[in-house]
C-alpha cells in the first residue's frame, strides 16, 4: 500500500488528525486537498496538545513534507498564526510546507460576508465557523478569486483586490448595512507575509507525481466529513467543498489510481456542530427539547467542544444508515473507530440501524436532506461493557461487550475495522491492519 486517503464519515471531528499523525510515521508526505481553517485537527503526543487548522497533520514528524493542494482555501493570516504557534514550540514548518500556486486565498472580506450572512439569517443560520470559507469558494467558481500565485505580480494583485473590494463593499453597505472594509488594511495584511508565502509555492501535482513514481508513501488528509459534503451532505447545512474521496484527486492534482486505500474515520457515537439534520441526535445545547442525559454525558465525557470555535457540539448515537451512505460514496475499504473509551461507563449502548420515513424502512440514508427532516431513527440496543478501555493498544484486551459492539458495526457496514482509538494520545491506538508495512 503506497497511498491512503483518510477522511471523516460523519459530521466532522471524528478524530482524523490523530489517525493521520499516527499513520504518518512511515510516510514521506501528507496532503490537504480541501477545506480551510474551518477544520480543527487535534493531536496529543506524550500528553502535549496541538490543534492544526490548515497545516496537514503530518507536520509533527520531522522527516515529512506537508502539501496544501489547490482545493484548499487559505487564509494567510490564519496560516502564519499557526506556523508561529508550531515554530514557537520547536517544530520547523516553513521549509517543510509546500503550497500549490493555484490555491485560493481567503481575504478579510470573505469572513465579513460569511458573518454578515449568518447574522441576517437569524434562527435559520447554517452555523458556519465564520471563517469566510463559503465566500472564498464562491469567488473561485465565479472566476474572480485571488490565488496565491497572484502574489507574484503586485500591480495586478492590487487591481484584483480593488475590483473585488468594490463589489464586496457595495454588498456590505447597501445590502447588509454594515461598515465597508478599507483597501489599504487588506493590502497590508496580504503583503505582510508575501515574501514568505512566495517561498512556499511549489508545483504540488508534480511533486506528488514524482513521489508516486519513486514509490514513496503518502497520506491524503480529508477535512470536515461526508455529511458536510456540498453535494452529498445535508445541504444546505454543509460546508462549501466536497469532503468525499473523489475530491482528493481534484483538490491535490493526482490521478484517481494514485489512491490505493480509503480509510473512513468513524466516531463510536455521533457529534455535529452547527445547524442541520441529525437523525440520531440525543442532545443539542441550544435546543431545550433535546436535552437527553446520555447525550449530555457523551458531550461531557467526549469533551465535545469545537476545536476551532469552542462551540459545544450536539451529540447522538452512532448512525449506521448515514455511515452506509458514507461507505458507498467514498468507496471506503477500512474503518477506524475512534473514541470507544467515551462509551465505557454506559450500561446500554444504542446503534441506529435504520430510519422510518413515512412508515417505510430505510437502512441507508436517503440521498438529499429533505426526507431526513422527517425520519424516525430505529435503534438496536447492546449491553455496555462498564469497564475502562482507555489507552488499550491490543484488541484482545478489549472487554467482550466492546468487541461485540465493534463487530456489529463491522457486520452492518460490511467493512473491516483496521484501527480502534481508545484515547486521544497518539499511542492510545489498536492497529489491526499493518498498513505501509510492504
Ligand atoms: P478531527 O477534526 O476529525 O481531526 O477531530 P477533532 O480533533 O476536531 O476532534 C476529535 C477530539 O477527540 C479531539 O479532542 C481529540 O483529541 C479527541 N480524540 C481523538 N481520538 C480519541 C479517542 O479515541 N478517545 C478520546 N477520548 N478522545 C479522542
Ligand atoms: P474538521 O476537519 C465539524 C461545519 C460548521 C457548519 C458547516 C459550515 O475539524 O472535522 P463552514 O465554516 O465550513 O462554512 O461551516 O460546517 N464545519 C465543521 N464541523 N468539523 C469541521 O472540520 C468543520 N468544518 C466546518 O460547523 O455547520
Ligand atoms: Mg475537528
Amino acid at each position: 500500500m503506497q497511498n491512503i486517503l483518510i477522511l471523516g464519515t460523519q459530521w466532522g471531528d471524528e478524530g482524523k488528525g490523530k489517525i493521520v499523525d499516527w499513520l504518518t510515521e512511515k510516510c514521506a508526505a501528507v496532503v490537504r486537498f480541501q477545506g480551510g481553517h474551518n477544520a480543527g485537527h487535534t493531536l496529543i503526543i506524550n500528553g502535549k496538545k496541538t490543534v492544526l487548522r490548515l497545516i496537514p497533520s503530518g507536520i509533527m514528524h520531522p522527516h515529512v513534507t506537508c502539501y496544501i493542494g489547490s482545493g484548499v482555501v487559505l487564509s494567510p493570516t490564519a496560516l502564519f498564526n499557526e506556523i508561529k504557534e508550531l515554530e514557537d514550540s520547536g517544530i520547523s514548518v516553513k521549509t517543510r510546507l509546500k503550497i500549490a500556486p493555484t490555491t485560493h486565498l481567503i481575504l478579510p472580506y470573505h469572513a465579513t460576508l460569511d458573518k454578515a450572512r449568518e447574522t441576517a439569517k437569524g434562527d435559520c443560520k447554517i452555523g458556519t465557523t465564520g471563517r469566510g470559507i463559503g465566500p472564498c469558494y464562491e469567488d473561485k467558481v465565479a472566476r474572480r478569486g485571488i490565488r496565491i500565485q497572484d502574489l507574484k505580480d503586485l500591480p495586478t494583485l492590487e487591481q484584483k483586490i480593488k475590483e473585488n473590494l468594490e463589489y464586496y463593499n457595495f454588498l456590505f453597505e447597501n445590502y447588509f448595512s454594515i461598515a465597508k472594509l478599507d483597501y489599504n488594511t487588506i493590502l497590508e495584511e496580504i503583503t505582510l507575509h508575501r515574501s514568505e508565502l512566495l517561498l512556499m509555492i511549489d508545483d504540488v501535482p508534480l511533486r506528488l507525481h514524482n513521489l508516486y513514481k519513486d514509490k514513496h508513501k503518502v497520506i491524503f488528509e480529508g477535512a470536515q466529513g461526508t455529511m458536510l459534503d456540498v453535494d452529498h451532505g445535508t445541504y444546505p447545512f454543509v460546508t462549501s467543498s466536497n469532503c468525499i474521496a473523489g475530491n482528493a484527486a481534484i483538490g491535490s492534482g493526482i490521478g484517481m489510481h494514485q489512491i490505493d486505500y480509503v480509510l473512513g474515520i468513524v466516531k463510536a457515537y455521533c457529534s455535529r456542530v452547527g445547524a442541520g439534520p441529525f437523525p440520531s441526535q440525543l442532545y443539542d445545547p441550544d435546543n431545550e427539547h433535546a436535552q437527553d442525559e446520555i447525550g449530555k454525558f457523551l458531550a461531557k465525557e467526549g469533551n465535545e467542544f469545537g476545536s476551532v470555535t469552542g462551540r459545544p457540539r450536539r451529540t447522538g448515537w452512532i448512525d449506521l444508515p448515514a455511515l452506509k451512505r458514507a461507505v458507498q460514496i467514498n468507496g471506503i475499504r477500512g474503518l477506524c473507530i475512534t473514541k470507544l473509551d467515551v462509551l465505557d461507563k454506559l450500561s446500554e449502548i444504542k446503534l441506529c440501524t435504520h430510519y422510518l420515513i413515512n412508515g417505510e424502512k430505510h437502512d441507508i440514508s436517503p440521498q438529499g436532506s429533505i426526507e431526513l427532516n422527517k425520519c424516525e431513527p430505529v435503534f438496536e440496543v447492546l449491553e455496555g461493557w462498564k469497564t475502562s478501555t482507555y489507552g488499550i493498544t491490543n484488541w484482545n484486551e478489549l472487554p467482550a461487550q466492546a468487541i461485540k459492539y465493534l463487530q456489529r458495526i463491522q457486520e452492518l457496514l460490511e467493512v473491516n475495522i483496521d484501527i480502534v482509538s481508545t484515547g486521544p494520545d497518539r499511542i492510545h491506538t489498536i492497529t489491526l491492519n499493518p498498513f505501509f508495512n510492504d
